[in-house]
């Protein structure tokens, strides 16, 4: 028995796995594999428009929010975003609450003017910054909403007049949020949307028309729009992926199902982080993530043998990030709550015992 707790790509589920599995070798019954259709025929097309439109369903979006499959991962996003709508003399307002998002901080400085509105580095990214304000001539403003190597989430947003632009890529999909709230949202769907190899775009119709300048036809949301994001070849595999998942998160009830569900396994986490004193949970108690929960462990030699006991018992990918250290837990979507009693469980006989 393997337990998949890795922080991305990570867990799929079952169901999704056997179907890919069977679209590699015979897609729909058309005795080809998914690898070798075309984009441009009806099977393929088919895959994208319900993709979009279970998109849409799910994250309950407005009419005036359009769905693309990108490509380049969230990091082509941290460029994209400011080319398309940072003007060489503008302002875009960026929240600092990880480093993921001072990535997308560093790349918006190649196009303007950046204000960091907020940070938490100073504290080790440790809690979610608050108090910010953000100028009313700034672009955008751009937040991270779940911080996956440090082990925050934002659990109340910004209220703001300015254009919303988020990286959502480690809690799409997790918990019902206003998505309509967003003039663009985007998600590597390596966690909760599928395989590596494509972005989920959400933009506002309203945000394309504040484009400041010209940019390559691969970089520019309205071509990706007016082209039904069928630009040049899709990755065509990963898109069908995130389909298969998406359908999968309907059957399951939808967003309002599984944040229940990712509800009961955070805390069934943190209860366990919280009560066995061998383990130290390290970030704000009020901004934890639901989706990654990163503790450690003080003393060396206790670290590397509960890191032994997690191999030795099938729990695979619960090193933290290496720029963190620790313990990092992953409880994605498709995590079965049973695989969080497992891992809680082990956590208790290794508290007993030492
Ligand atoms: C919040 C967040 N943003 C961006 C990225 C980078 O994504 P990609 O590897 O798809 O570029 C990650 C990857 O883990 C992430 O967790």
């Amino acid at each position: 028995m393997v337990y998949n707790f890795n922080a991305g790509p990570g867990i799929l589920p079952p169901e999704v796995l056997e179907d890919a599995r069977r679209a590699l070798t015979d897609f729909n019954g058309t005795g080809l594999s998914i690898l070798e259709i075309g984009h441009r025929t009806p099977a393929f097309e088919a895959v994208v428009s319900e993709g979009q439109a279970l998109t849409r369903e799910l994250m309950d979006l407005s009419p005036t929010q359009e769905v693309l499959f990108l490509q380049g991962g969230a990091t082509t996003q941290f460029y994209q975003v400011p080319m398309n709508f940072l003007a060489a003399d503008g302002h875009a307002a960026y929240l600092d609450a990880g480093i993921w998002g001072s990535k997308a901080i560093k790349e918006a400085g190649l196009w303007g003017g950046v204000e960091v509105v907020g940070s938490s580095r100073e504290q080790g990214y440790r809690s979610i910054p608050r108090g910010y304000e953000v100028p009313a001539h700034a672009a955008y403003l751009h937040i991270t909403t779940n911080n996956t190597v440090e082990g925050t989430q934002m659990h109340e947003m910004p209220d703001i007049s300015v254009p919303l632009v988020a990286d959502m890529s480690s809690d799409i999909l997790s918990r019902r949020i206003d998505f309509r709230r967003y003039a663009l949202i985007y998600a590597g769907a390596q966690k909760n949307l599928g395989a590596a190899g494509v972005t989920m775009v959400v933009v506002d119709r309203a945000q394309l028309d504040r484009q400041v300048r010209r940019v390559p036809a691969m970089l520019d949301y309205r071509q990706h729009v007016e082209n039904g994001s069928m630009l040049n070849t899709p990755p065509v595999f990963a898109v069908y992926v995130c389909l298969l998942t998406l359908r999968w998160l309907k059957s399951k009830g939808g967003v309002d199902a599984i944040e229940a569900e990712n509800r009961e396994k955070s805390a069934m986490l943190y209860e366990a982080l919280d009560s066995l004193p061998v383990f130290r949970p390290i970030v704000a108690k009020e901004d934890r993530s639901g989706m990654n929960a990163v503790f450690v462990i003080d003393d060396p030699a206790l670290e590397k043998s509960f890191m032994d006991r997690c191999k030795a018992e099938g729990m695979v990918g619960v090193r933290g990030h290496r720029s963190v250290g620790g313990f990092r837990v992953s409880l994605y979507n498709a995590l079965p709550i049973g695989h969080v009693s497992a891992f809680t469980e082990l956590m208790r006989d290794f508290n007993q015992k030492h």
